[in-house]
């Protein structure tokens, strides 16, 4: 089981938003949906875009690049549920964002 980093403060990812961050080695997208945090690969599976500068409407996640979507809390692929990237468990303590990678 891994261990639980800080990424950010709360304040750092505003609601309705994404923002990547590099956890370990690993560019990891955290999403703000109306104050609950997830978190999923950033790396689009298509070509490689930065999930953490989609646009996110609810709970999902479209690609910047070409426009495929994923679910934030499952990191699966709106269109094809065969596709998905890897999501991590989040949790907040005192205003901190903690992701498990
Ligand atoms: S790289 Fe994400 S949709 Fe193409």
């Amino acid at each position: 089981m891994a261990d639980f980093m800080k990424v950010a403060r709360t304040s750092d990812i505003p609601p309705g938003s994404g923002k990547t961050f590099e956890v370990g080695d690993k560019p990891i997208a955290v999403f703000n949906c109306d104050g609950t945090f997830y978190a999923i690969d950033d790396t689009c599976p298509h070509q490689g875009g930065p999930l953490g500068e989609g646009e996110v409407v609810g709970t999902v996640v479209t690609c910047p690049w070409h426009e495929w979507s994923y679910d934030v809390r499952s990191g699966v692929n709106t269109d094809d549920p065969t596709c998905k990237v890897s999501a991590y468990p989040v949790k907040v303590e005192g205003g901190d964002v903690l992701v498990a990678v």
